[in-house]
């Protein structure tokens, strides 16, 4: 029996974020080069949106590059913006067919103009759908979103008097890069790491953590199947106890 019979449709979160990890290791494990595995990555890529899409998930957010992988090697740096135009541009029949918008956050001025542009493109091309929305961290951390939060807070305001109580966890959050979308409920990294490596660390506040073994290019629908029931499993009781939950 496949564990996406087990999910409880009333219970699905909204919003799932992915921590894609493992494609070199994976790639190391077949005798084959790094880049090799980011391309496998793209498969689980498209695996895993069809599948959220289709169970019903409104927001799929992937880390796909992060400030620190820019210090890579230049080989790979320009493999992974390769890749990613290429698989842009592929996929938007796809995505529309699928009826899938295409966002993206993170320093976006930092990528190169050609992967700018076609990101640019197919966000545009595909605004209007509205199944799911799949977001792309690209050169995202969460170190750089807060201070582009505070700059942005900063500047808007610059006329007016800012009172240190014109600050709430409201307008700070309008800020943020995934102001059009609610916090995710559950977070999933693949590849036995278990840390948050600078990614969504306001929005996982209140987030249910979900680590598995599983490298990136070998995680599969079933796997996210999997994640989801044991995410529908927990408790979730947001600083109340339990008794309050129940009643
Ligand atoms: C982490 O594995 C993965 C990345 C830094 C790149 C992720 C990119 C993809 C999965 C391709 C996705 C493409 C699109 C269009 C979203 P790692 O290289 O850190 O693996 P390792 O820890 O085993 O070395």
């Amino acid at each position: 029996m496949s564990y996406k019979d087990k999910i409880i449709k009333e219970k699905l979160p909204k919003h799932i974020a992915i921590i894609m990890d493992g494609n070199g290791r994976w790639a190391r494990k077949h005798g084959q080069d790094r880049i090799f595995g980011h391309h496998q990555g793209v498969d689980a890529v498209r695996d895993i949106a069809e599948a959220s899409a289709e169970l019903g998930i409104k927001y799929l957010t992937l880390y796909a590059f992060s400030t620190e992988n820019w210090n890579r090697p230049k080989f790979e740096v320009d493999a992974l913006m390769n890749l990613f135009v290429e698989t842009i541009t592929k996929e938007l029949d796809t995505l529309n067919k699928n009826n899938i918008s295409l966002n993206a956050i993170g320093d976006l001025d930092s990528l190169p103009e050609e992967n700018y542009l076609r990101l640019k493109e197919t966000i545009d091309a595909t605004a209007s759908n509205d199944r799911m929305t799949l977001t792309l961290a690209m050169s995202y951390s969460s170190h750089w979103e807060i201070i582009n939060a505070v700059r942005k807070i900063l500047s808007a305001k610059n006329d007016q008097q800012l009172k240190a109580e014109d600050i709430t966890e409201d307008l700070f959050s309008k800020y943020l890069t995934t102001a059009y979308m609610p916090d995710p409920e559950l977070l999933i990294r693949t590849s036995g790491e278990m840390r948050i490596s600078n990614f969504l660390l306001w929005q996982i506040a209140y987030a249910e953590l979900y680590f598995t073994p599983k490298l990136w290019p070998e995680f599969t629908p079933e796997d996210l199947y999997h994640a989801i029931v044991n995410y529908q499993s927990r408790e979730r009781r947001f600083g109340l106890t339990s008794e309050q939950i129940k009643s």
